[in-house]
């Protein structure tokens, strides 16, 4: 029919097949082809039903996402499902979705407009549209509850999450599962139904779920409060459900007219072009400018870790779990005892809340080998190491695997402040050394901060990016300095977090702004929950680099001098009950009144605007440094560590998207606001005021335009 689009015929069944590589994804031409295949196929009267199915790796991955930017900033983009839905749906031949891969978004919507769904029993089906801050524009929060019901309907739309096929044949949004050869499965079912005759199925015509027991106000209601919990700051979560309620009171063409009113408010909203932003970015972090395609990969088949603590223990288990055999070792049996136990209780939970069975427990367990020694280190592929923070041990260490691995083992440390220059400076082979930089708790946080040392091989790089999307993380590659990237934005924040409570704002107060702001934790709680002494030891040990006269806080420091830790010593910026439940200390009051006293600050009343302007312009202004500097290859960069490893709300994109968003010129203005007020650390980078003088984006920055400036 066109390129996208192809149809052939086995006997009286007509095979409409899609090639749109590498997703099948609805660009333009491809609702067009289908549309046309059906109206011919229809019209041939050799044809008795219809299979549609997909070409390549998967059925159809939805809409053609890059089309929305262009529609929302008026560049064209087409978006036109409705009428090839309506062609398949009406077409009085039975029509058959063959699926294989996804049917996520409209691609599930194309096959809820088939009159049949078979599917590989490994496909998924899902409305991920919430995800990119939409709900489902073609039909969606009609059709899906008129097949699964409207409880089932509400789970996935409003969160978004895949659906096995055994699952989706359960719901009955698939009518079988096919074993074997798919087309030859659907092209068999499509015959049954041609030989049963009748007319065909329409989904838009089923009544019986939408009534389902449950069904009433209060269930929207309970629906709607639940999803303003788990789904805080994302209209969309509400917006669908106000669709599939639409699906229960309205007639299918008037609930699709809601449909589309509550698609174009969320398509034009902030939160959706935030989201289509970090969805595109995490695939562009993947792509290293200046590293060539045809680079050679290490393979990575055995891995060994080095220290069983918290970070090495959760390091080990992201390499069983990809399947990877590990060798832990330790300095002491009990170090290794404790850390083994640390894991086995980690996967016991996993077991006991059903995210997998024991046996695949036991066998991650068996990929371990526990020991003491270097033996068996000639035979892995790259060493994660996790012992103590301090550059000493670490050299020790580095110089000592330097001896017992082979000459093509990957060197990575998970160092969080070290030179990774100096780390490799131990090693005789410095162009493997690199940096993996996991965060805590490492077995389920995303990012992945892979650090590029001065000698790191193109070779080592590739390898580790693409080990980060083996072991289901998000790599981002950035350059070496003190707290790397993300670390390194993170200290002001967290330093204007302890200013702002040395000033007067209540610890509460400050957290409760930053988690409305939507960061999945406050500053304070995210300090007690990582430990408020590993930023004190941090500053003992560099000391002699602070700024002389600069306004450094004092109060993190007291607290730890009281041995109030954080969570782990049962107070910090709080105290915590025995159910780790927090509660405001008066005590912490008294240290900050002290303070107060010593640095001659008048207690003053702090609104909810200056603090979340002065901690996410310290994050903005230092990232802008950072990719001055090179540090992160580009903004999205800086967007996606926040994403994945800080607790960075979605709808908001990331800290350096959030910036263009607002506007760089009136985070300039408020950055100079506050250099003005609260001294040299509010120095506004120089990147940032070019670009906000020059009305520019740091999204549209590249190196070496910013260079030219
Ligand atoms: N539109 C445009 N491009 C898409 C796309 C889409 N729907 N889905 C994937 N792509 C692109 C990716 O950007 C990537 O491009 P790149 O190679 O240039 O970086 C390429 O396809 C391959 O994608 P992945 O790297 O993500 O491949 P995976 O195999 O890891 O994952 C997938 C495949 C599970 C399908 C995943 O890509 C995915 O989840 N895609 C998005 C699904 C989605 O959100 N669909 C709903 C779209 S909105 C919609 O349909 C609205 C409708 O209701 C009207
Ligand atoms: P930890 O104190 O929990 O664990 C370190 C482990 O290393 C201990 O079990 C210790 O016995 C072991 N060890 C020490 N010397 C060893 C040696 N020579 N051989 C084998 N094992 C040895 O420390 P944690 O928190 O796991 O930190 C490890 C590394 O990860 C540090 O470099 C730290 O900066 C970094 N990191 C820590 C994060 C965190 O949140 N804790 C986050 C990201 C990185």
């Amino acid at each position: 029919m066109n390129d996208l689009v192809s149809l052939t015929r086995q006997d009286e069944i007509a095979v409409i097949t899609i090639n749109n590589p590498p997703v099948n994804a609805l660009s333009p031409g491809v609702p067009e082809g289908i549309k046309a295949s059906v109206e011919a196929a229809q019209q041939d009267p050799a044809v008795k039903g219809i299979v549609l199915i997909g070409g390549g790796r998967t059925f159809i991955a939805g809409a053609d996402i890059k089309e929305f930017g262009k529609i929302t900033s008026g560049k064209g983009g087409r978006l036109s499902l409705h009428p090839v839905l309506e062609t398949m749906e009406n077409c009085p031949k039975p029509l058959v979705v063959a699926i294989h891969g996804t049917a996520f978004g409209g691609g599930l919507e194309t096959a809820m407009a088939g009159h049949y769904r078979v599917a590989v029993a490994t496909a998924q089906v899902g409305q991920p549209e919430v995800k990119l801050g939409i709900i489902p524009g073609a039909g969606g929060t009609q059709r899906l509850p008129r097949l699964a019901g409207v409880a089932t309907a509400v789970q996935m739309c409003a969160y978004g999450d895949p659906v096995p096929a055994p699952k989706a044949l359960e719901y009955g949004i698939v009518d079988k599962i096919v074993e074997g050869d798919l087309l030859a499965g659907a092209i068999a079912f499509c015959r049954e139904i041609v030989a049963k005759g009748g007319p065909p199925r329409k989904t838009s015509e089923l009544s019986g779920k939408l009534s389902d027991s449950g069904v009433y106000d209060f269930f929207f209601e309970a629906a709607r409060s639940e999803a303003r919990k788990k789904q805080r700051g994302i209209p969309a979560a509400q917006a669908a459900i106000d669709a599939i309620e639409a699906a229960t009171r309205l007639p299918f063409a008037e609930g699709i007219k809601r449909e589309a009113e509550l698609f174009q408010q969320c398509l034009f909203s902030d939160q959706s072009k935030a989201m289509i932003h970090a969805f595109f970015g995490e695939r562009e972090v993947a792509k290293i400018p200046g590293l060539p395609k045809e680079v050679q990969l290490y393979p990575i088949r055995r891995a060994a870790v080095l220290g069983a603590g918290t970070m090495g223990g959760g390091i080990a288990m992201n390499y069983v779990n990809a399947g990877i055999p590990v060798l832990l070792k330790e300095r002491s049996q009990e170090d290794l005892d404790r850390g083994l136990n640390t894991i086995r209780k980690n996967y016991a939970n996993s077991v006991k809340k059903g995210r997998f069975s024991q046996p695949v427990m036991d066998q991650r367990m068996a990929l371990i080998t526990p020991t003491l020694t270097y033996d068996g280190f000639d035979q892995v592929d790259i060493v994660a190491e996790a012992v103590f923070e301090g550059m000493a041990l670490k050299k020790e260490v580095f110089a000592e695997l330097d001896k017992v691995v082979r000459p093509d083992c990957i060197l990575a440390s998970n160092t969080s402040t070290l030179n990774i220059d100096e780390i490799a400076s131990a090693s005789s082979r410095p162009h493997m050394v690199i940096g993996h930089h996991f965060f805590s708790p490492a077995n389920v946080m995303r990012l992945l901060e892979i650090v590029r040392g001065k000698a790191s091989s193109n070779e080592v790089i590739a390898t580790s990016m693409d080990l980060a999307r083996r072991l289901k993380k998000v790599g981002v590659l950035v350059g070496n300095c003190m707290g790397f990237c993300g670390n390194r934005m993170f200290g002001p924040y967290r330093r204007e977090a302890q200013l702002l409570a040395e000033e007067g704002a209540a610890v509460d107060a400050i957290d409760a702004a930053l988690y409305e702001f939507g960061m999945a934790m406050g500053p304070m709680a995210t300090g007690d929950l990582a430990g408020l002494d590993v930023g004190w030891r941090i500053r003992k040990e560099y000391k002699h680099l602070e700024i002389p006269g600069a306004n450094y806080p004092d109060a993190e420091d007291q607290l730890c001098e009281m041995g109030r830790y954080g969570q782990k010593t049962g107070a910090g910026w709080y105290r915590y009950d025995e159910n780790r439940k927090r509660h405001m200390d008066p005590e912490v009051d008294k240290v900050l009144e002290e303070i107060r006293k010593k640095k001659g600050i008048q207690k003053r009343e702090i609104g909810k605007e200056e603090i979340v302007d002065r901690l996410i312009y310290a994050l903005v202004n230092e990232g802008a440094r950072i990719l001055e500097e090179g540090i992160a290859l580009r903004a999205v960069d800086i967007d996606i560590i926040y994403l994945a490893g800080y607790g960075f709300p979605a709808h908001k994109g990331g800290p350096m998207w959030y910036a263009d968003t607002v506007g760089l010129k009136k985070v300039y203005d408020r950055v100079v606001e506050f250099h003005q007020r609260l001294g040299r650390f509010w120095e506004p980078a120089p990147l940032l005021k070019k670009l906000a003088e020059s009305g520019g984006k740091f999204a549209e920055w590249t190196r070496t335009k910013g260079q030219e400036a």
